[in-house]
């Protein structure tokens, strides 16, 4: 029923609500459709007894009009009958507002934090009696069938979290936690928006769920969980280099654009304006901050600097997997 007025809805009215991807969308769905429908046949029968009351009672058929001081039959009638509608409205949106936010018990809790101009959401999981966990900014996965809770809050400034496709939107407050609830039914990517104005840049304050199968979900969640507990600094500068570095520095000694890092550590370098200086850490921490300020003898200032762009930690992780390029 809900789908066939929405289909109506659309091909008059160009009103078309979003994909419903979550249990109780239908709930939200069924009281606008129910609200449009009243509203309609409000407007219609409104809009057809002004007419008969124009044509019947236009001054050439009546010259003079009736004194007519109230009709309490009228007034009341007219009290009464949207005071039921409206009430009946209201009503029928506190049940479904209620029904929409029952956590289930065995819910996953994901928490949200707001802050301008974005959305991070933290996974935990307890494993050996700690708790670990990892963070994500601005893409959110989700296991679908399955019931999610999130405990959002801000950083800063009132923000709301709102995914239309789920019909769910809640605010999110500094200094206290508030709750969302649904059950994500629909494979894909949906849009998050922040919806309450914010600052200069609210409009950009997006993201995307994206809901996956559970076994994929679950595929995710170790990786991100294995990825974010990894302290082996070579390990985790390899990751740097390979995200940052590789398409300008080879591993090897060969020269792509960047001179090479292989046997790198340790070794006098030659510059080009003829002084030289031994490639420890100071000297590799200042190439890739300010890389213009010793050029290389060969080669030419095309580096960018990154000061600001990685820290003093990810340099120290760097340079531990440099050193590890003999
Ligand atoms: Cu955050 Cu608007």
């Amino acid at each position: 029923m809900s789908d066939f007025l929405q289909g109506l809805a659309d091909l008059f009215f160009g009103i078309s609500l979003p994909t419903k991807a979550a249990e109780n969308a239908h709930l939200v769905d069924n009281l606008f459709n129910a609200v449009l429908v009243i509203s309609i046949i409000g407007f219609i029968g409104l809009m057809g007894v002004m007419t008969f009351f124009i044509v019947k009672y236009h001054r050439t058929q009546n010259e003079k009009s009736e004194y007519i001081p109230h009709n309490a039959t009228a007034e009341t009638i007219w009290t009464v009958i949207p005071m039921i509608i409206f009430v009946a409205i209201s009503v029928f949106g506190l049940f479904e507002y209620f029904k929409m936010n029952e956590v289930p018990k065995n819910a996953y809790k994901i928490n949200v934090t707001g802050f301008q101009w974005g959305w991070t959401f933290t996974y935990s999981k307890k494993e050996d009696g700690k708790i670990v966990s990892f963070d994500k900014n601005e893409l959110m996965y989700l296991p679908v069938d399955t019931p999610i809770v999130l405990e959002m809050t801000s950083t800063d400034v009132l923000h709301s979290f709102y995914v239309p496709s789920f019909r769910v939107k809640r605010d999110t407050v500094p200094g206290m936690n508030s709750y969302l609830t649904f059950t994500p039914t629909k494979l894909g990517d949906f849009n998050i928006f922040c919806t309450e104005f914010c600052g200069t840049s609210h409009s950009r304050m997006r993201g995307i769920v994206r809901v996956v199968s559970k076994e994929r979900f679950q595929k995710w969640a170790d990786r991100e969980y294995k990825e974010a507990n990894i302290t082996d600094p070579v390990e985790l500068g390899y990751r740097l280099y390979n995200k940052n570095c590789a398409s300008c520095h080879s591993a090897g000694a060969n020269k792509i654009i960047g001179p090479g890092f292989q046997g790198l550590y340790g070794k006098t370098r030659e510059f080009a304006d003829g002084q030289s200086e031994v490639a420890n850490d100071e000297y590799i921490k200042n190439s890739i901050y300010y890389p213009g300020r010793q050029i290389v003898k060969g080669y030419e200032n095309k580096m960018n600097p990154w000061v600001g762009q990685l820290n003093d930690k990810d340099v120290e992780h760097l340079i531990a997997f440099i050193k590890t390029l003999k």
